[in-house]
């Protein structure tokens, strides 16, 4: 038996965390939605408890384990996503935002199913921006340490930094696919206002639940400067 020893650097911090796709109805049997797996936003919950800290996970459609020790919530829309986070946000010390929210849903959804018969053109739907969760909560008076995630398929340090600037969040953890998308090995990059590194420090890859403690040492750190 090999006994994995974390350090409790986020012992009695309170984390949220949200991870997984989220998935937008158009009627009973259709919607939009993405190939978010969740892993990332998984692993991290799994570290922080790990770490110490006390867990809430809000999680889009998955299927996945509930890590050991934390207390998971399941939504299926960003709205739903959001209306979770919000009230709770202000009762936690970090808000770690994995999900890939979808930024857009139907305008207005079918009650019955839309069907085909009858119809001499393909339908088309209008479409309506969702709220974004992670600027909504870096906005809250006493918001949380925010740290956002950004899948990229290009010029990754400028995009992460300018959503940094965007949402106003102290910190971006970058991820430059679409070769890694949904693996378990990735490399990450850690963008703050004024610095960056890459992770592992090597630029080789890791596995997420190695990448996830590594995050949860630096974001310790940063939490007790920020206090400091
Ligand atoms: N995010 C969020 N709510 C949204 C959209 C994004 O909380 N409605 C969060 C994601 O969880 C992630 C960060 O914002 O931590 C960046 O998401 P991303 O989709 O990369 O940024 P967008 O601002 O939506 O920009 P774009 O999709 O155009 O690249
Ligand atoms: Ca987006």
């Amino acid at each position: 038996v090999i006994a994995h020893f974390q350090p409790k650097v986020l012992a009695g911090r309170k984390v949220l965390i949200t991870a997984g796709p989220t998935f937008e109805p158009i009627d009973p049997v259709r919607g939009i939605t993405n190939h978010s797996s969740g892993k990332m936003g998984f692993a991290l919950a799994r570290a922080a408890q790990e770490a110490g800290a006390e867990v809430t996970l809000v999680a889009g459609p998955v299927h996945l384990p509930t890590p050991r020790g934390v207390r998971r919530i399941d939504v299926m829309t960003a709205q739903q996503m959001h209306d979770v986070v919000l009230p709770a946000a202000a009762q936690h010390e970090v808000f770690i935002a994995t999900a890939a929210v979808a930024d857009w849903r139907p305008a207005t959804q079918s009650d019955q199913k839309i069907k085909k018969e009858g119809k001499k053109v393909a339908p088309t739907f209008a479409l309506t921006e969702n709220p974004d969760i992670l600027a909504a909560v870096a906005a809250l008076p006493g918001a949380p340490y925010c740290v956002g995630f950004a899948a990229e398929s290009e010029q990754l340090l400028t995009h992460a930094r300018a959503k940094l600037q965007r949402k106003r969040i102290p910190l971006i953890i970058g991820n430059l696919g679409p070769a890694t998308f949904g693996r378990d090995e990735n490399s990450l990059l850690v963008v703050d206002a004024d610095s960056h590194h890459a992770l592992p420090a090597d630029g080789s890859q890791a596995d997420k639940l190695t990448l996830a403690r590594i995050l949860m040492q630096e974001l310790s750190q940063r939490l007790s400067n920020r206090t400091a």
